[in-house]
């Protein structure tokens, strides 16, 4: 069973509790935190997962892409984060795992994240320790980019490395996918696919996130 993820990166931030409301058919809702020096662009933090909180069910999926994660993951699992994942590149492996830790003792689901040009082998210290690794298929930072089909043997090889050795763990993508993409992603062993422009230029919301879920 596939999972679909709709980022509200791509919502109308004026209206987010409608465009949250129009994604109840997704199985998450992945919220892109930005802080401005782990990628070169700011987006929203822990006042809009707060907020956000109370206007859906689904679990909010919340990619950290913020430098020493660490200092923050207890406010984002007490705004409300049901899935909070950290970038391997953010800080020291130390520093991740403790991050993992602090998640866990919340009673949220933790995650790594891998940007483009780091290795598959990249999670192979927190692999036993996660319930979801993120392979960006773009480099992080911006919606609406074009899809990275050079990623698939990463996600083949983590798909690989998580039934070796954690097979309840989600694998999840990150960027550029849509109906074409899509397939490829799924093909390579993902199970969780974030889209944001794919879902919010649709006209027809829920009928993108089942094209999309295949
Ligand atoms: C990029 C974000 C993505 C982004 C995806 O840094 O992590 O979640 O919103 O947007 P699309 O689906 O438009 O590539
Ligand atoms: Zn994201």
């Amino acid at each position: 069973m596939i999972k679909i993820s709709p980022s509200i990166l791509s919502a109308d931030f004026a209206y987010l509790a409608r465009d949250i409301q129009a994604i109840s058919t997704a199985d998450y809702v992945h919220v892109d935190v930005m802080d401005g020096l782990f990628v070169p662009n700011i987006s929203i933090g822990i006042p809009v997962v707060k907020c956000i909180r109370p206007v859906t069910d689904l679990p909010l999926d919340v990619h950290l892409m913020i430098q020493e994660p660490v200092r923050y993951v207890d406010q984002f699992c007490d705004a409300g984060a049901d899935i909070v994942t950290c970038h391997v590149e953010a800080d020291t492996q130390e520093n991740i795992l403790a991050a993992i830790d602090k998640i866990h003792a919340k009673g949220k689901k933790a995650g790594v994240v891998v940007k483009p040009r780091t290795p598959a082998s990249a999670v192979l210290p927190f692999i036993d320790r996660v319930e979801m690794i993120l392979v960006m298929t773009v480099e992080p930072g911006f919606g609406g980019q074009k899809f990275m089909a050079d990623m698939m043997p990463k996600v083949q090889e983590i798909r690989r490395y998580i039934d070796a050795m954690n097979p309840g763990c989600e694998l999840e993508v990150d960027g550029g996918v849509d109906p074409a993409t899509c397939k490829i992603c799924v093909a390579s062993g993902a199970n969780v696919l974030v889209a944001g422009s794919a879902v919010y230029k649709a006209a027809d919301i829920p009928a993108r996130i089942r094209e999309l879920r295949g």
